[in-house]
This record gives C-alpha cells, sequence and structure tokens, in this order.
C-alpha cells in the first residue's frame, strides 16, 4: 500500500478541511476490481486526510455484522447485473437501517448502469437526451417499430463498452428481435448468463462525426475526452481509441449542470454531435474506468475545467484522480449532513499506526 500510495503521487494531493466539531468517520473500502483499482486512491485520500480505513468484506457473508466497524462505506462498483443486484440491496440495508453513508449513494445506483432510468429523469429535467422509445408490451412495441424510422439502435438497459448496443436496419429486422426478446426465453445479447427479455429500448441513431464526447464532472471541476468509432463501426466506446484535446464549452457547461442536477460526487456526461452541430446526451456514468490523472489535456497540456456558473471556464493545470476528488465531495456531504443533525458520529481519528489498508 504504501509503495502503491507513492506511485500514485504524480497528482496532486487532495486535501479537505475536517470541521473540529465533526468526528472523522470510519472508512470501510470495498475493493474494485478495476485495473488499475479505484480503491487504492480512495486509501490514499483517506491516508493524506487522515481517516481511519479498512477493507470491508462487503460481499462475504457477514456483511452485515462487519457494517458496524465503519460510518462511510466507499467502493467503485462493478457494473455487471449480478452486482448491481446485490450492491442495491445492500445499499438499501446499509442506508436505510444501519444508518451508514454509502458511495455510491442509493441514489447513485438508482441512474448507474441504468439506460432507461438515465433517459426518463434527463428528459422529465429538460437535459437534451436522444429521442429514445422504450416499451415493457410486445403489441405495443410491433406498433411502434411499424411507424420508427431506420436505421435505429437497439440498447440493452445495462451495459458498457457498446457490447448491449446494435444497429437494427428494418422495420421487419425490428420485428423479429421484438417477437424474440417477449418469448419465453427471450433474447441472448451480451451477458452470458442474463438475456434480454421483456422490454425493448430503441433509439433514433444520429448521424454524427464518428466521436463521442465524455465530459467528467466532479464538483466544479470538468474533465474529458473524446472517443472514436473504429472503422465501420458507428460505435465509439469500447472502440479504444481516445483523443485528449480541448472541450467545446457548451457541452462542459450542460455536463455540470446534469451533474448539478442529480447532485452526483462523481458524473460523466456522454454527448454525441448532429449533423446540425447540437450535442445530445447519449449516457451518463456514475463510475467510469479510470487509467491516468491526466483526464484531460488542453494544447498537450494535463489539468481541468473550472466551471463557475454560466461565465466562460478556465483551464488549470495539474494532475488528478478523479476518485479522490469523488471522495472529497462524498466527505463534504458527510460533514453537511452531519451539521445538519448536530449529531456526533462514533468515528474516530486515524491513530497513524493503526487502520491502515494491508498491501494488495
Ligand atoms: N443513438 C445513437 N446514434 C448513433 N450512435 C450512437 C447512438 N447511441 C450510441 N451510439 C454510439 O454507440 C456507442 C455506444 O453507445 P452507448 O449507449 O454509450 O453504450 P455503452 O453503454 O455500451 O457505452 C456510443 O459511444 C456512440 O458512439
Ligand atoms: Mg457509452
Amino acid at each position: 500500500m504504501e509503495d502503491g500510495i507513492s506511485a500514485l503521487d504524480v497528482a496532486e494531493k487532495v486535501l479537505l478541511t475536517w470541521p473540529r466539531e465533526i468526528a472523522k468517520p470510519r472508512v470501510g473500502l470495498v475493493r474494485d476490481w478495476q485495473r488499475p483499482p479505484s480503491w487504492i486512491k480512495y486509501g490514499r485520500f483517506c491516508q493524506n486526510n487522515g481517516l481511519f480505513h479498512e477493507f470491508y468484506e462487503i460481499h462475504a457473508y457477514n456483511w452485515m455484522e462487519e457494517a458496524g466497524r465503519f460510518d462511510l462505506i466507499v467502493g467503485h462498483p462493478s457494473g455487471t447485473p449480478s452486482r448491481l443486484d446485490e450492491l442495491w440491496r445492500k445499499t438499501y440495508i446499509l442506508e436505510r437501517l444501519l444508518g451508514k453513508q454509502c458511495y455510491p449513494a442509493l441514489d447513485d445506483l438508482d441512474m448507474y448502469e441504468d439506460k432507461h432510468m438515465q433517459f426518463s429523469v434527463l428528459r422529465l429535467l429538460k437535459f437534451p437526451v436522444i429521442p429514445t422509445w422504450i416499451s415493457y408490451d410486445e403489441r405495443d412495441a410491433l406498433r411502434l417499430a411499424a411507424t420508427l424510422k431506420y436505421p435505429l439502435v437497439s440498447k440493452l438497459i445495462t451495459g458498457a463498452g457498446a457490447m448491449g448496443v446494435a444497429m437494427i436496419k428494418s422495420s421487419a429486422e425490428a420485428e423479429r428481435f421484438i417477437r424474440k426478446v417477449f418469448s419465453p426465453h427471450g433474447c441472448y445479447r451480451h451477458w452470458p448468463y442474463l438475456r434480454q427479455k421483456d422490454y425493448v429500448l430503441f433509439q433514433e441513431f444520429i448521424p454524427n462525426d464518428g466521436y463521442d464526447v465524455r465530459v467528467i464532472c466532479v464538483g466544479d471541476l470538468a474533465f474529458g475526452y473524446y472517443r472514436r468509432a473504429a472503422s465501420g463501426d458507428f460505435r465509439a466506446s469500447g472502440s479504444g481509441i481516445y483523443e485528449k484535446r480541448e472541450l467545446p464549452e457548451q457541452v462542459v457547461h450542460t455536463a455540470h449542470r446534469v451533474a448539478q442536477a442529480l447532485n452526483a460526487p462523481y458524473l460523466s456526461v456522454d454527448f454525441l454531435r448532429n449533423t446540425v452541430g447540437e450535442y445530445l446526451i447519449i449516457e451518463i456514468a456514475h463510475f467510469n474506468q479510470i487509467d491516468t490523472p491526466e483526464q484531460l489535456h488542453v494544447d498537450g497540456v494535463p489539468g481541468a475545467y473550472m466551471v463557475d456558473g454560466d461565465k466562460p471556464v478556465r483551464f488549470v493545470p495539474g494532475r488528478f484522480w478523479v476518485q479522490e476528488l469523488a471522495l472529497k465531495r462524498v466527505c463534504e456531504r458527510y460533514i453537511a449532513r452531519r451539521q445538519q443533525d448536530g449529531t456526533q458520529n462514533m468515528g474516530c481519528d486515524w491513530p497513524q499506526s493503526v487502520g491502515r489498508v494491508p498491501a494488495s
């Protein structure tokens, strides 16, 4: 862990001024399987800010008893449906019945890796989302398919790297697909253990310039980059082709407004630019695979945009682990809640010799 942490020191330390009257939380770190993992960055934040932290084995049979050791439970969740099911159940119990604060919180999990929820919520909040139709009724879906324009895009509710995203070229193809999805066995798509069954999610196909733009928002800082579709494919996500350069100012502002509206500690917002130059939201994510502390480059320089209302964004050079910035936001939320209830928790300062996360 010590070595792991010093290897992370290429990025700025993220420090939080802790109010004296609020006891620091005991942090339970849930290990993730990202390559590189996020828990190391959460651990570095805890270490630099004197927060007690130990691993929390949330997947083990005794997770409820073990939760008693912590006040704040933090981890980068897996986006696979089986793990999301587990985490939603456990977060509900941890937050609602055991009084813990969790990151991700239930509010984050409501939308993380759920394209149905994301579209519905963002549309209701009047953000510019790609026109989408979701039906859980076979006859309704067949009627819909007869009226839509082709090609259209079909998506799984949960999926990443474009694995659950396909183009449907004609109404006949859509009809065959709908019948299969609503058949007793559903339709095999991407997850080996989970078939697409009893819903379709169709989206207008947006002709575009071959790129999608991702804006990552953490508080008033924004980062981001472009991904380009490989030749012969319309899907930029999962192509592995990244370009880091200046982001259009208007998408930074829109993404920042989305993150604020959802009160998300971390949020990435992906956009496509249509042929008349409008940016439409494809999807949002409360967590992403983060490989480097350089999630934005402007003219080859790593840094972040500072967002201040509708004023022009300001570029500040630097290297940041966005996971640490997100955990700082989570801790600020923890402090605000404690100040609101005026109650003290059972947390403690982290003595230098205990509570260290062992080397992985
Ligand atoms: N409606 C659409 N029209 C055109 N291209 C799209 C549309 N939706 C997605 N794409 C392309 O497909 C890629 C994957 O779609 P996305 O919904 O982001 O799935 P995933 O969650 O797997 O990343 C996007 O990065 C984008 O390039
Ligand atoms: Mg995507």
